[in-house]
């Protein structure tokens, strides 16, 4: 069925990313634009949530109007706005929903409210507009959502459906990350340091405990956390001093583990066709390397530009709801659940 054309302007800040992105038929990308925080929370190491929603008031404007002049165009030339409705930091949320509300007031444009974590998944529709469209993922698809809030596996069967499988039972796995790097002082944020650090480390030096909880396609990785503080709290008892390559690499190879082996069963028990990745945690290289690598499935992970957060993804998912009759009214007080459907 072909799909309605539209060019979406979409506005995302649920977290410490300023973003603005125009996206034209669910998939080519005119302009993304991020203003980053990162610097400003290393100082705390970790998102402060007021000085997020400070730094959104501050940049927003200028990030919605660059994304406009990159892309050579005005809001005479877009067909709807959309915006990340949630989960994420409520000062954060609003400060991007009311910029979208005040921009679909102003021009009488459609206002589409879209949940960040389907936001996430649809990255993996984007590419560069000047560059040839790859493949499009096919159904049904095994999506692992990986961020620094949620661990999930989704089986998509088609464009906005979903059932959800399993999801973290505690720790995300992004946070993991975030946390092991603060206990092997790697600084913020966590998954980026703690894979550059394991890049010079040995993975199998310590034997850290991989929670399959089989028979459900969950995720745990407190207990992992816990086994790697046990870990640096005994050698520094021991020696004083860490082998922190050897404890990133070993840490990020139990997480990679599970994650791998639990995508790829989820995929042939439901007889998917493909493999999709998605949120921050996608970034992370040897996770790339061994979907690449070992799998009789094609997979689908977004360029590192899009793994964290942007607004290019949440264009594509704004687009399929606005292509294909999914709008909810846009009510800023209620925050999606997620599976949406
Ligand atoms: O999707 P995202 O940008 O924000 C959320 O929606 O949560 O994900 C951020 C998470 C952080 O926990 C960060 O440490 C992790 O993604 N991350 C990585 C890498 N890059 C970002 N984890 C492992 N390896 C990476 N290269
Ligand atoms: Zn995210």
């Amino acid at each position: 069925m072909a799909l309605k054309p539209a060019r979406i302007l979409a506005i995302e800040s649920s977290c410490d990313e300023t973003a603005c992105a125009i996206l034209e038929n669910g998939r080519a990308l005119l302009s993304s634009v991020v203003a980053s925080q990162m610097e400003i929370h290393a100082r705390y190491g970790g998102v402060f949530p007021e000085v997020a929603s400070r730094q959104h008031v501050l940049s927003i404007t200028s990030v919605v109007e660059q994304a406009l002049t990159q892309a050579h165009l005005t809001l005479k030339d877009i067909d709807a706005i959309a915006v990340t409705q949630g989960p994420g930091l409520a000062g954060s949320l609003v400060v991007g929903m009311n910029m979208a509300k005040g921009l679909a007031l102003g021009s009488g444009l459609p206002l589409i409210g879209v949940n960040h974590l389907e936001g996430h998944l649809y990255s993996a529709w984007v590419y560069n507009s000047d560059e040839r469209a790859p493949a499009e993922p096919q159904f049904p698809l095994m999506v692992l959502l990986v961020s620094g809030g949620h661990s999930e596996l989704n089986l998509m069967t088609d464009h906005l459906t979903y059932q959800r499988l399993g999801s973290t039972l505690d720790d995300a796995a992004g946070e993991a990350f975030d946390k092991v790097a603060r206990m092997l002082e790697l600084g913020y944020p966590g998954g980026p340091a703690v894979q550059k650090s394991a890049e010079e480390g040995d993975p199998n030096r310590f034997k850290f405990p991989r929670a399959w909880l089989d028979g459900t396609w969950d995720f745990s990785f407190s207990g992992l956390k816990t086994s790697v503080l046990y870990e640096v709290r005994e050698l520094q008892k021991k020696s004083g001093s860490l082998p922190v390559a050897d404890l990133a690499a070993s840490f990020q190879k139990a997480v990679i583990d599970v994650l791998y082996k639990k995508t790829m069963d989820a995929a042939r028990e439901f007889g998917a066709k493909e493999i999709l990745i998605a949120g921050g945690v996608s970034a992370n290289r040897p996770l790339r390397q061994i979907f690449k690598a070992q799998t009789e499935f094609p997979v689908h992970i977004p360029p590192l530009s899009l793994c964290t957060d942007n607004a290019a993804m949440i264009a594509s998912a704004g687009y399929y709801r606005f292509a294909l009759g999914h709008i909810s009214q846009l009510d800023m007080d209620v925050l999606p659940t997620w599976p949406l459907s």
